[in-house]
């Protein structure tokens, strides 16, 4: 972090000698770039950046014996960490689990073995992924995952999103001058490990799912699986945008201060760690149950998951002659929270469509409380998963609500007349409906998958509505303010029955409608003319064929460059195009066989949406394919053009874009400072390594 600067103060003045002074500046700029260029999120302004990179490369002038090949004077502020994958660090301790029950009794006879009088502390046990900090004279160097608790991923990059987490321990006495500032005299050690656990907020993990949804993307089942998918992803601008927390719960290092767990956390809180407030040093059983009698109920009001309570022995020396076995500390356990269990009634099964056809069966219960929420309905995934439980109309089922926030249904109760097996023979399941519950089409099941299907995307109701959402999307034809109530209000009143009744959308139906108004009329129809605009590739994708995501469209769309191509090419003629298999190729000749898609398209090209590369407003469609089926790898930094634009060059030119190097890659398109390991891996392959000159006169040429 930023260290107070003494500008342009001569060195004599400051007291400050010229090496502190260098490595004063190297640091801070360095942080700097990471800020701008990783998190795109810079603390300082250009001009002092630029004011601060000058100085430094004054002084550096001046002083050729402290030359560093590291310095930011000599590096391009770089985005490394976005295609290279994590490197692998061995943990100085091991991460171990934590033995664990869900019985009450249990935790109660573990505290009764300890010997008499000894202290325990007890926490929440955040359900996320643990991490190891590793802190040295003060400044964290690496964030290492758990991996197998011998080895993990170092994803110190993604970690340094955290708000929470100090990336620099001196960094809270600003006040202080630089020589006074020592990590001695507040007693914080060289080096100093603190372990904790990263989490992703309930909100936030609703947002992301809502988003997720909304860009058709899988979602995450819950906040731990969202955590830990956020902390591996490359980017960390996107780690940056989800937004992690995390609480630490243990600290390690040699000859730390403290002789208790607890004085250790509170040490920790103190040196500006994320440290829980939920904590309470018990001294006896009774407090220990009552502390997790209390969050068993008041947990469900905090802003993360958890999943149940850590006892921990407090006294260390207590704890060294419990010692542990190979996978725990025999000084700490965990009680886990059993997820809520209730039994009611399932009165009807009712099945229903979405949006892209799937139907899906929906357990209608007689309303239970669980969790502190009232219970009515649940899914039920498909067929094969009614026939699994055996369950019925008017079976009494047991619903469960744990990790996940969707309530699900685990079994049936067993009556004597059920035969008390549990085998599903006895299941008076009546079978699924054969015709979609709401057009009446006689349902499809693809074989191979479990869900049956409606194979009536023009006019079923629920999947009309989806593909009018989906036309309108921000990735799609970007039209505001047709969400999907909008949506759902036109198509009842007849106004909007396809995606072509979009463009004939008035400003008197419109306003007509009594949640509309003039106003929103009008920013509706000035957006739907804005969306005549928007260039082919995303018209196609806007079309919503089945399994034609935004990239495929793009490298169709590049292929045939009109609609009018596309809809004559041949199946095989579609499966030579890169990601386009065979069901993918199948769905499009599908598509325009049905000559209902062939009217909409008729009626979206007589309103003006762009049927065809437009060469002048869509250039990017209309580069010649130089690059075409070259797989090519990006490694170094560039002076032309950034990184990320070498890389939509790559695409745009009809090549493809690869992460690490192999007997695939066509060339590797090297700037400077390319990674030593993939420069060798190339010479080891015979890899071609071009320039960036040759590679612009390779695309311009
Ligand atoms: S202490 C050696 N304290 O639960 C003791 N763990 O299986 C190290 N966890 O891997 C763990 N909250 O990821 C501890 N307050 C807490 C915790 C906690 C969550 C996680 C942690 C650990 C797992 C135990």
């Amino acid at each position: 972090m930023p260290v107070t600067l003494f500008d342009s103060l001569p060195i004599e003045q400051t007291g400050v000698t010229a090496e502190q002074e260098i490595k004063a500046l190297r640091e801070e700029l360095a942080e700097q770039n990471y800020k701008y260029y990783v998190l795109s999120a810079p603390t300082m302004s250009d001009r002092e950046f630029d004011e601060k990179m000058h100085r430094l490369q004054e002084l550096e002038a001046k002083h050729p014996e402290l030359y560093d090949a590291n310095s930011p004077t000599q590096r391009v502020g770089s985005d490394i960490g976005k295609i290279d994958s994590f490197p692998r660090i061995r943990h100085r301790y091991p991460m171990l689990s934590l033995a664990n029950t869900y019985s009450r009794e249990e935790v109660e006879d573990w505290v009764r073995k300890l010997p008499q009088g000894v202290e325990i502390v007890a926490e929440l046990k955040y359900d996320g992924l643990s991490i190891s900090l590793w802190y040295e004279k003060g400044k964290l160097v690496h964030a290492v995952t758990r991996g197998d608790g011998t080895e993990g991923d170092d994803v110190l990059a993604n970690i340094k999103t955290i708000a929470e987490i100090p990336q620099s321990l001196v960094e809270r006495e600003k006040t202080v001058s630089l020589k006074e500032k020592s990590l001695i005299s507040s007693g914080i050690p060289d080096r100093l490990e603190l372990r904790g656990e990263v989490l992703l907020p309930w909100e936030r993990f609703e947002a992301l799912n809502k988003q997720r949804e909304e860009d058709e993307e899988p979602l995450f089942a819950n906040p731990r699986n969202a955590a830990s998918g956020t902390l591996k992803l490359q980017d960390s601008k996107e780690v940056a945008r989800r937004g992690l927390t995390c609480y630490l719960y243990y600290m390690l290092g040699e000859q730390l201060p403290g002789k208790t767990h607890y004085e250790r956390l509170e040490l920790a809180r103190q040196w500006g760690f994320p440290v829980s407030e939920a904590i309470k040093v018990c001294k006896d059983v009774d407090e220990v149950m009552a502390f997790i009698a209390y969050w068993d109920t008041e947990r469900k009001n905090l802003p993360v998951a958890t999943d149940g309570i850590v006892l921990k022995v407090n006294n260390l020396a207590e704890q060294e002659e419990l010692g542990y076995t190979a996978k725990s500390p025999r000084w700490a356990i965990a009680y886990k929270f059993a997820a809520e269990r209730q039994l009611t009634l399932l009165k009807q099964i009712t099945y229903q469509v979405g949006r892209t056809g799937v139907v899906t069966p929906v357990a209608n219960l007689e309303p239970v409380q669980l969790s502190g929420t009232m219970v009515q309905r649940a899914t039920l995934h498909n067929e094969d998963f009614i026939r699994q439980l055996g369950i019925a109309e008017g079976d009494r089922v047991y619903v469960e609500k744990g990790g996940e926030i969707i309530p699900k249904i685990v079994g049936k109760e067993e009556t004597d007349d059920s035969g008390g097996s549990g085998s599903s023979s006895s299941s008076g399941f009546s079978g699924f409906p054969r015709t979609c519950p709401e057009c009446g089409t006689e349902l499809v099941r693809v074989e191979g998958e479990a869900a049956w299907r409606c194979p009536n995307e023009v006019s079923c109701p629920p999947q009309l509505k989806g593909k009018l959402e989906h036309f309108v999307s921000r990735k799609a034809m970007n039209i505001e303010g047709l969400g999907s109530e909008t949506i759902a209000l036109l198509y009842d009143k007849g106004l909007l029955h396809s995606i072509a009744d979009i463009y004939d959308l008035r400003q008197e139906d419109l306003a007509a409608q009594e949640r509309l108004g003039e106003k929103s009329a009008q920013n509706i129809l000035a957006s739907v003319e804005q969306s005549k605009q928007v260039p082919w590739a995303r018209v196609l994708f806007a079309l919503g064929i089945r399994m034609v995501g935004e990239t495929t469209a793009k490298k169709i769309a590049k292929r045939f460059k009109s609609i009018d191509a596309l809809q004559w090419a041949s199946k095989e003629e579609l499966m030579a195009i890169e990601d386009v298999g065979e069901q993918i190729a199948e769905n499009i000749v599908g598509y325009f066989a049905d000559i209902r898609n062939l009217e909409i398209i008729t009626r979206l090209q007589a309103a003006g949406v762009q049927m065809a590369v437009n060469e002048s407003t869509d250039e990017r469609l209309a580069v010649p394919q130089v690059l075409e089926g070259k797989t090519i790898v990006i490694s170094g930094t560039f002076s032309e053009h950034s990184r990320e634009e070498y890389k939509q060059m790559i695409e745009d030119y009809g090549g493809k874009n690869s992460g690490s190097v192999s007997k695939k890659t066509d060339f590797i398109l090297a700037g400077e400072n390319m990674g030593p390991s993939k420069l060798e891996k190339a010479r080891e392959l015979g890899v071609r390594v071009v320039s960036e000159a040759e590679f612009l006169e390779m695309i311009q040429g």
